[in-house]
């Protein structure tokens, strides 16, 4: 019998081709609710879903799940319960290195736009109130000589490291915060010597540019909240291109419009694709819409990686990219 998938949303090529190469391909017209996700993968009529990360796969809907696995368009799994799906015999696949440095652009992007108030300059002259070269218009920050500490020591959180380097930033590093562990010489590689393994109060205390490269997780959740805001510096600015829940995003209002802190920049939101209110009225910010990976080579690569672990779970093979291990697989 030809293998069946289930599509969340349209992906881009060569990810359905790939897909209906190997067998029949349900896009569905617009993003699924959850109650009728949860039913399309009750259903029976599919071996593998495609799913996006507004796509909740909870505990619940995979307990009714009749599918072999979950393939997730994205690096990022938080919106799958892994541990669930692994009961209930469910492989999940993601899409890892292919949007790494994509996403440390962005990262990049943020930095150097809240340093230099991109925003707010760009709003001035479209609003025709350019009026010529002055000494003192919309005056920002240097990154070069900057503290860029780097929430998180991953493989995004390494490539912005290496570029901060290179526009001259010292950079500082707590691996898994707000825990520890020891990161060896022989496991920093290129950047032993160059960039600085600190306890996480300490990078909180010493970044200008404080940025997060952590999964979400229960240990992660709010890991910046008003407290830790508090002891960043006054004049930092906080750079979230990793996952919204990280930041206590009201808690973060306050600080923005206290001035406890001077700015952010962030790619992700607490409840996406809503903001916490008073956010967008802030003029200390700059706000994009979760566009990391969004070139086009990246979402193709994500397209084929995420096709290539629906066909080979529906096929009864370990996919390429797997999160989670089956007993006896
Ligand atoms: C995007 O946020 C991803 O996890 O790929």
């Amino acid at each position: 019998m030809a293998h069946s998938f289930l599509v969340t949303t349209a992906i881009p090529e060569p990810g359905l081709q790939l897909l209906s190469d190997a067998g029949r391909v349900t896009v569905l017209p617009e993003p699924p609710g959850y109650e009728a996700l949860a039913a399309l993968c009750a259903s029976g009529d599919f071996d593998v879903v495609l799913t996006q990360l507004r796509d909740v796969i909870d505990a619940p809907l995979l307990a009714g799940a009749r599918l072999r696995g979950v393939s997730n368009f994205a690096v990022g799994y938080n919106n799958i319960d892994v541990d669930a799906a692994t009961r209930h015999g469910i492989l999940v696949g993601n899409t890892p290195g292919v949007l790494t440095d994509a996403t440390a652009d962005i990262a990049m992007l943020l930095i150097l736009g809240t340093a230099r108030r991109v925003v707010e300059a760009d709003r001035l002259v479209r609003e025709g109130k350019f009026l010529g070269w002055e000494p003192e218009l919309l005056l920002g920050r240097d990154v070069s000589g900057a503290v860029l500490g780097l929430a998180g020591f991953g493989r995004i959180a390494r490539a912005t490291a290496r570029r901060a380097l290179g526009f001259g930033m010292e950079v500082l590093f707590a691996p898994r915060p707000p825990g520890d562990r020891p990161v060896s010489a022989e496991e920093l590689g290129e950047f032993a010597g160059r960039v600085r393994q600190v306890p996480w109060d300490e990078l909180v205390e010493r970044s200008d540019f404080l940025s997060l490269h952590v999964p979400l997780n229960d240990q992660t959740r709010h890991l910046v909240d008003a407290a830790v805001l508090e002891r960043m510096k006054p004049g930092a600015i906080l750079i979230n291109t990793a996952r919204g829940p990280v930041v206590d995003e009201a808690a973060l209002v306050d600080a923005l419009r206290n001035r406890v802190i001077a700015g952010a920049g962030l790619d992700v939101f607490e409840d996406e694709p809503k903001l916490a209110p008073g956010l967008a009225e802030l003029p200390n910010t700059v706000l994009l819409p979760h566009v990391g990976s969004a070139t086009v080579p990246v979402r193709s690569e994500m397209a084929r990686l995420s096709a290539l672990n629906a066909v080979a779970i529906a096929e009864g093979r370990i996919p390429p990219h797997p999160v989670n291990h089956l007993a006896g697989t």
